[in-house]
């Protein structure tokens, strides 16, 4: 089987590897050419656990290559992957340009037979656009009763992976959503994804438009839940409650499950974010006026620096000459993904009001120092951010915070003070340590 992987992000190098750890033959190519020497030169581009692994194992195996040239990687497979990017546009809907580029470049090359298979997150609708875009480009080359003129299927294949557990997600999913109203196209892609559901993993078939949207609404639905947990943290620490409690007494109920149920600094990331604003934008274009997504955005856009006015308070107003020690910048732990991180929205508050900060994060420094470069210092490691900092700061829960040296940061920081946006720690430990020490949802120990 002869697959083809369009785009060679945290997607489209998932999906790539592990198919061709199944088996199959798989060309990726990119616009990136950097990223595409990269690959070649056996470097795993992106952060995420066990890739690797697979990622060496089938370019050593000769089943995983990676090319610039849409020509020369489209020729032999049937199977096409569209895995590209759809950013927010101005007005908050998706960005379809890449795949629309994309699908008018197949049509301009394609000369057989091709399931194409769009696995970004698209609006309701994209599936014919790209099935347009296609047929347009063709019209240039052949006529519509031309029998050299090669038949091709849309498929939506929305993916459902998680950034830091891709690997395991993609191998074993929940479940695989195939929108798709051709036999010829479900068999082939029935067929591709049997070694991932030995199981008795669903594959669920539907039709396009249901595919697209099921895709929105999984997404908008987990950023409800962390919106409306945030709600109830923010409303535990006016009333006196504890959200540990809270979250522990209504998980056990298996109507609302205990997963998502964890306060903290907002939802942030390439998809929650974006895809909550494009489901909410695609509503509007219908007249459909989808109150719960505006409120879930404001409340995110809200608990994202929820933490700033906390450390405000603290030193009464006047952060200027102080000296914050950050733990964590990636926008959730197993990543270097920093988009819409609500780390850099804090940062960004805290300089702004004079504060210096000092940070460590295990895999996104790189990509911050890009974006933020010297605005702030980098630390070696974690303990070394710690050095003559007015106080701690955590933004997200590496598991390597969960258990520091409490000693070492006692004697580290200026005073024993600490603002953790992810609850990473138990309330009668930092008291009987002595911390002055501030979290989502729970009570301020003072000392
Ligand atoms: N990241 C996630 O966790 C996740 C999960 C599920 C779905 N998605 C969706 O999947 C899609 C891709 O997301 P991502 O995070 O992998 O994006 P990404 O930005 O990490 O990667 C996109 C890649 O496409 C490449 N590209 C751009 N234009 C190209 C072109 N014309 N030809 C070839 N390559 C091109 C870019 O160079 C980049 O390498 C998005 O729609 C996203 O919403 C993402």
């Amino acid at each position: 089987m002869n697959i083809t992987v369009v785009g060679t992000g945290y997607v489209g190098l998932v999906t790539g590897t592990c198919l061709a750890e199944s088996g199959a033959n798989v060309t990726c190519v990119d616009i990136d050419v950097q990223k595409v020497e990269k690959m070649k030169a056996g470097i795993v581009p992106i952060y995420e656990p066990h890739l690797d692994v697979l990622f060496e194992r089938n370019i050593k195996q000769g089943r995983l290559a990676f090319t610039t040239n849409l020509e020369e990687a489209i020729v032999d497979s049937t199977i096409i992957f569209l895995a590209l990017p759809t950013p927010p546009g101005e007005d908050g809907s998706a960005d379809l340009s890449y795949i629309l580029g994309v699908a008018k470049d197949l049509g301009d090359l394609i000369t057989d037979y091709k399931v194409i298979i769009d696995k970004s997150t698209v609006p309701v609708g994209t599936a014919e656009k790209v099935a347009t875009a296609l047929n347009n480009a063709l019209d240039q080359r052949f006529s519509k009763e031309s029998n050299e003129r090669p038949a091709f299927d849309v498929v939506s294949n929305p993916e459902f992976l998680r950034e830091g557990f891709a690997v395991d997600d993609f191998m074993k999913p929940d479940r695989i959503v195939i929108g798709s109203s051709s036999d010829r196209a479900n068999e082939i892609l029935d067929k591709m994804y049997a070694p991932f559901v030995r199981q008795g993993n669903p594959v669920i078939f539907m039709d396009e438009k249901s595919a697209e949207l099921t895709k929105y609404a999984a997404n908008s639905f987990l950023a409800t839940k962390i919106s409306f947990m945030n709600e109830i943290a923010n409303l535990c620490e006016l009333v006196g409650a504890n959200v540990d409690d809270v979250r522990k007494g209504i998980g056990t109920d298996t109507r609302i499950g205990n997963r998502f149920l964890f306060p903290g600094i907002g939802y942030g990331g390439s998809c929650f974010p974006k895809d909550v604003q494009a489901l909410a934008k695609s509503s509007t274009e219908v007249n459909y006026d989808f109150k719960i997504l505006s409120a879930v955005m404001d409340v995110n856009q809200t608990q994202k620096t929820v933490i700033v006015p906390k450390i405000k308070d603290f030193y009464s107003g006047d952060v200027s000459e102080k000296k914050f020690a950050v733990w964590g910048l990636a926008f959730k732990p197993d990543t270097d993904d920093i988009r819409e991180a609500s780390s850099l929205y804090i940062i960004e508050e805290l300089i702004e009001a004079g504060a210096e900060i000092i940070a460590y994060d295990p895999e996104a420094m790189e990509n911050v120092k890009n974006l933020l470069g010297d605005k702030i210092d980098y630390a070696e490691n974690e303990y070394d951010a710690l050095n003559d900092a007015d106080a701690l700061l955590i933004f997200t829960e590496w598991q390597i915070f969960r258990n520091p040296n409490f000693e070492k940061i006692s004697s580290m920081l200026k005073e024993k003070v600490i603002f953790d946006g992810r609850n990473l720690y138990d309330l009668d430990q930092m008291n009987e340590l002595g911390f002055h020490y501030n979290s989502i949802g729970r009570k301020e120990i003072t000392q």
